[in-house]
């Protein structure tokens, strides 16, 4: 059996990602064999391919490198001492983060620590959609102190982790307001949360006294949001590029802020793949490629306007 993976040997264009062939590995000591259903895409696999980062910058004298975070699939094998799960087990993961990726391989050894099941009711798409985004989205929220009855403004609601965002803050009771194109106005109302143009107007035109603001663009548009807050406001800045800027001047205007590096947590993950099972989280997957369309699958993730999340189908 060979192991097709999408692999980069030098950084550049989506061109620069090549389908390359090893033997399916063999599960270490505590590992578990993934055969790979789908792979989630996350902007930080198309920075990083284009050389781009801090992980680039680890990876610059170590390619080739496969990317990718997300994965969701079935147990081939288990590996001595690893006694979680049983072959044939849905599992999903947010694996080998930051500096080993992996996940762009149709079979994948991953600790069985880094792994959960995945409920009967879930699909193995949606699994694959949650693990980086919904984990950031929560340890955001998290970490601002989100609770019942404040006002949080989302900046990009449409995007991988802003439609979760939405939903795990509407869940705690808050009330949202978020930033979008004309395109997904339409989508936030659905989601519950009252929608801003940003093509229309600044969003400090139009939301006042926010309690906390969850920034996923950065620059310019999170300079202007934070003409939103109210007094002792808490900022979460996720883009790592502008973190330390919008920081900066956030602390000058008062407000408590911080960026984030999300982090693994498997059992956050368990939580997360229930509310979905039981459809308290509504995954948007835009569209599913197949594992040789993956520069196509690139191209969209640096649009900047993907809807919810993409996946690669990594069997076909
Ligand atoms: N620090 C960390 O640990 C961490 C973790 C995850 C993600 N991130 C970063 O967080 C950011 C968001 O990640 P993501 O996965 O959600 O990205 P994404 O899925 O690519 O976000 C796309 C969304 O952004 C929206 N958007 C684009 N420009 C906008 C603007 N000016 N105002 C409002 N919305 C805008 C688009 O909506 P429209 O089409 O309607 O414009 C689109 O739906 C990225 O920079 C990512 O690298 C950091």
């Amino acid at each position: 059996m060979e192991n097709k993976q999408i692999a980069i040997t030098q950084f550049g264009g989506p061109e620069v990602l090549t389908i390359q062939s090893s033997p399916v590995p063999s599960p270490q000591k505590g590992e578990v064999l993934v055969k790979v259903a789908f792979a989630g895409i996350n902007p930080l696999d198309a920075k990083t391919r284009a050389g781009l980062g801090w992980v680039a910058s680890q990876k610059k004298d170590n390619l080739p490198w496969v990317a990718g975070y997300d994965i969701s699939g079935e147990i081939l094998t288990c590996g001595e001492q690893a006694e979680r799960f049983s072959v044939g087990d849905k599992v999903a993961g947010f694996v080998g983060f930051p500096l080993q990726g992996g996940g762009y391989s149709q079979y994948i050894c991953v600790p069985e620590t880094e792994l959960s099941l995945v409920p009967e009711a879930t699909t193995l798409e949606a699994a694959a959609a949650i693990p980086l985004a919904s984990q950031t989205a929560v340890q955001a929220l998290d970490k601002a102190g989100v609770h019942e009855g404040q006002r949080v403004l989302i900046l990009a609601g449409a995007g991988g982790v802003g439609h979760l965002a939405i939903q795990i803050a509407i869940a705690a009771k808050a009330e949202v307001f978020t930033t979008c194109s004309a395109a997904n106005l339409d989508y936030m109302a659905t989601l519950g949360a009252h929608a801003i143009n940003y093509e229309f107007s600044p969003v400090s035109e139009r939301v006042e006294e926010a309690d906390v603001l969850i920034d996923l663009v950065g620059g310019d548009a999170a300079l202007d949001a934070l003409h939103c807050l109210s007094d002792g406001a808490k900022v979460v800045t996720v883009p790592t590029i502008t973190a330390d800027l919008i920081c900066e001047k956030a602390k000058m205007l008062g407000f408590d802020a911080t960026g984030m590096l999300v982090s693994p947590d498997p059992e956050q993950l368990d939580a997360l793949l229930y509310m979905v099972s039981v459809g308290l989280l509504k995954t948007e997957i835009q569209h599913i490629y197949p594992m040789s369309e993956v520069d196509k699958a690139h191209q969209q993730i640096e649009t900047g306007h993907t809807r919810g999340k993409i996946l690669l189908d990594m069997q076909c």
